[in-house]
């Protein structure tokens, strides 16, 4: 029995064609251009009508924080609610993070992770490694996963002194592991000591409102740490390097800089950066205000900065666009500490809306059809080892999304699916939706209603470097 996605326009990076999908199973068979021989249903096979829609490859978010512990709180979707609000939104794979903290071992946070989402995921999941006190130990168990348990990725942080923050020697040793192994090096890359400064400053000067969390941590000081995250990967033998959710004109140039000198570094930037700003949504003050602190930070529309990320988008100096997706409810955690910006658990709920807020930028004319494909669901498969996702072709699996461009709708608390008692996102209008969702051949979405299951979505392991440039 065959599943048959006909009359839509397929759109993979590579370009655009009317054609059918076949599926057998989990996998796409055969991608038939309408031109060629039709396909003709069997009496057996289920046919999708995708008259007037793309039928595209299922989103792939490569960053997101589902039910994390930052030690006084947890983001507030679970593996189960997060996944399934990510299906609503055309994403069919997420990759989140097993954490190291300072004085654990790694190989023990990557079982208790595990085993924290194996049996709630609706659509298919990978973990990268987050490194929180790198040393020789940690190193070691760090390049053990790569056999063992099919990660091909970590993650540092030059911010959160004392927390997760590793210092320019650490980094060093990572990216060394990196570039002996080919794993990828994620980096939140912001120069969490002078920062840290900063926000001392202004605490003592009484500037607490929302706003000061993003004057704390200037755009500057977010390019100095990817300038530096880019000449260690090079001493360390030019080592696959990705900057985590970039929001600067600033840190941009620095990696078209680092790319000229023929580093080996990729770079994402996430909704909010496109979308939301400094002014109007931190600007709010309190309470509203608390609902957008993240790091890095929502930055001043007067300064050209979205327009360079999405101009950045267009010509490949940004791979990808994630959601960094880190919820945490309003009233009972945001504010859950009081009003001020550095006692505000930091992140923002979008897995949701990744494909239709990235879309918008196809609305506006930002980027094509293709790219919006490619920064969404190709780039970040290709960058993270997923052979067999982020493409409609013959050989991999079944992750389609049928998509009316025509569709129209307002995103809001009241019907997003996301565990979250506000949207960042709130009243904006929203051109082109998700019809329906394919995850391996099998339809989990389709007009708005969830028909997947739960502890149906697969553990991805998954290979080092497809990606040296
Ligand atoms: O504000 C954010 N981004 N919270 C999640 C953790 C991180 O830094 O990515
Ligand atoms: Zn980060
Ligand atoms: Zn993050």
């Amino acid at each position: 029995m065959r599943t048959i996605v006909v009359n839509g326009t397929v759109i993979n990076a590579e370009g655009r064609v009317a054609a059918d999908v076949v599926i057998e199973g989990e996998r796409i068979v055969s991608v038939v251009p309408r031109s060629a021989n039709a396909v003709v249903p069997g009496p057996d096979d289920t046919v999708i009508d995708a008259t007037g829609c793309f039928v595209i490859p299922g989103g792939v978010d490569a960053h997101v924080h589902m039910q994390l512990d930052t030690g006084t709180t947890v983001s507030s979707d679970s593996f189960e609610s997060g996944t399934i609000a990510a299906a609503h939104g055309g994403t069919t794979t997420i990759i989140d993070f097993a954490e190291q903290r300072l004085g654990g071992q790694v190989l023990t946070s990557f079982e208790q992770r595990f085993a924290e989402a194996e049996s709630q995921c609706v659509i298919d999941w990978g973990l990268h490694q987050v490194l929180g006190g790198v040393d020789a130990q940690a190193l070691i168990d760090t390049r053990s996963l790569v056999e063992r348990e099919g990660v091909a990725s970590i993650k540092l942080f030059m911010a959160y002194p004392g927390r997760l923050y590793s210092d320019d020697g650490q980094i060093l040793r990572a990216l060394q592991m990196c570039a002996d192994t080919g794993m990828m090096a994620m980096v939140h890359a912001e120069n969490g000591l002078a920062i840290d400064v900063l926000i001392e400053q202004a605490v003592a000067a009484g500037n607490t409102g929302p706003e000061f969390h993003s004057l704390t941590r200037p755009p500057e000081l977010e390019a100095e740490a990817v300038h530096r995250a880019a000449v260690l990967a090079r001493v360390a033998g030019n080592a696959p390097l990705y900057i985590v959710h970039l929001s600067s004109s600033h840190a941009l140039r620095e990696v078209v800089e680092a790319r000229s000198r023929g580093t080996n570094i990729f770079a994402e930037t996430c909704p909010q950066y496109l979308h939301l700003s400094l002014e109007e949504h931190l600007g709010q003050g309190w309470p509203n205000g608390a609902g957008f602190i993240c790091s890095t930070p929502l930055r001043s529309r007067h300064d050209h900065h979205q327009a360079d990320l999405w101009e950045g988008l267009r010509i490949d100096q940004l791979a990808v666009v994630s959601t960094d997706h880190c919820p945490f409810c309003l009233r009972e955690q945001k504010l859950a500490n009081g009003e001020a910006f550095n006692v505000v658990p930091n992140g923002i709920g979008g897995v949701e809306h990744r494909m239709d807020l990235v879309y918008q930028g196809v609305v506006a004319g930002h980027i094509s059809e293709e790219r919006w494909v490619e920064v969404c669901a190709t780039a970040p498969a290709r960058l993270f080892g997923l052979g067999a996702k982020g493409v409609l072709a013959q050989g991999f699996d079944a992750d389609v999304v049928i998509y009316d461009p025509n569709a129209t709708s307002v995103i809001g608390a009241a019907t997003h699916h996301m565990n979250l008692d506000y949207s960042a996102y709130e009243g904006v209008s929203v051109q082109g939706g998700v019809r329906t969702v394919l995850s391996r051949g099998e339809v989990i979405v389709n007009n708005g209603t969830f028909l997947g299951r739960v502890g149906r979505g697969k553990y991805l392991r998954r290979d080092v470097s497809r990606h040296i440039r």
